[in-house]
């Protein structure tokens, strides 16, 4: 693998699955694989899992690890190509990320979407300028559209605790006040695609996801239907797709409860944090026993574990 940018740098998935089983019960056989070899971490955005999950993953894998806040600590990036930068862009990509390249083997970044203009979001420009002048292979640690090391626990965890040869799967829209990106969202139906799964999306109308995300999953608007006989219920908010980046309601009456989950088929709950208690999923849910949000959050070390693995062996 070149890449970790989608599932679409996947080869094959359920290999990548079981490389992430097989770590997690042998997490330092591979231990020489990332030998003198550095793998930066970049975050524009604010991380709890991704980040501690990625760096513990690399040194699993023998990988000397740097880590920085971008958006913190660095200069201010510009992006576009062919601009006067007499503004508060100090340094452009062009020369930042070649310069990163240089030290490091490996590159992992987190940029989110602003949510103010959808084209530009959707483009990836950080991701694809990093693509472009970095020369080494660089890790979506969430983007503006997809969160795919997220997306590869998500398929681990649902292949661990499945009981069923096919589940069904419901993706679940959650109330919050605040615009938050589809990334998640548009990864986790971007992943469960592949997946033999039956594929449930339910959400208030006007929060439909890009299609080329959907692909086979069925969109239901009364939630209480979708989620008949659920075996798994995913939940996330995002804002709106067509009206981008907005908030349009935060209804209550979409959080997960027990009387939600009760109309499942004794399903699971996952979400990928952080999250806000009683407001998107209630405490009776979160710290019952239906809840996997804690075993999901640790899939995230072997998740990362079985992509950089790929891409180490893709630099051999
Ligand atoms: N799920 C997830 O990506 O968590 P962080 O934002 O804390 O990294």
């Amino acid at each position: 693998m070149k890449h970790f940018l989608s599932v679409k740098d996947v080869t094959d998935l359920n290999q990548l699955i079981t490389s992430g089983i097989s770590a997690k019960r042998d997490p330092f056989a591979d231990n020489d694989l990332g030998k003198n070899k550095t793998i930066g971490l970049l975050f524009f955005n604010s991380s709890l899992r991704t980040r501690i999950s990625t760096q513990k993953a690399a040194q699993n894998l023998g990988l000397h690890v740097i880590t920085m806040n971008v958006g913190q600590d660095g200069w201010g990036l510009e992006m576009e190509e062919g601009v006067v930068m007499n503004g508060d862009k100090a340094e452009h990509v062009k020369e930042a990320a070649a310069v990163i390249g240089s030290y490091c083997d490996i590159i992992g970044i987190r940029s989110f979407a602003e949510l103010q203009d959808r084209e530009k979001d959707y483009a990836e420009i950080v991701f694809q300028q990093f693509k472009k002048y970095a020369e080494v292979p660089i890790i979506n640690l969430e983007s503006a559209t997809r969160h795919p090391m997220q997306s590869l626990a998500d398929c681990m965890t649902i292949e661990e605790f499945k009981i069923k040869e096919r589940p069904k799967v419901v993706l679940s829209w959650l109330p919050h006040f605040k615009a938050l990106p589809q990334a998640v969202a548009n990864s986790f139906c971007e992943w469960m695609n592949p997946m033999d799964v039956e594929l449930v999306i339910t959400h208030p109308e006007g929060y439909d996801l890009d299609p080329q995300f959907v692909g086979k999953g069925q969109v239901i608007y009364d939630q209480d239907k979708a989620l008949e006989g659920a075996d798994f219920v995913y939940g996330k908010n995002w804002s709106s797709y067509q009206h981008y980046g907005q908030v349009l309601t935060s209804d209550p009456s979409w959080m997960i409860t027990e009387a939600k989950m009760a109309l499942t088929d004794n399903g699971k709950f996952m979400h990928c944090l952080p999250l806000r208690r009683n407001m998107k999923v209630a405490d009776e849910v979160l710290d019952g026993p239906r809840s996997l949000v804690i075993e999901q959050a640790a899939n995230r070390e072997w998740s990362a574990q079985a992509a950089l693995k790929e891409i180490l062996l893709g630099l051999m």
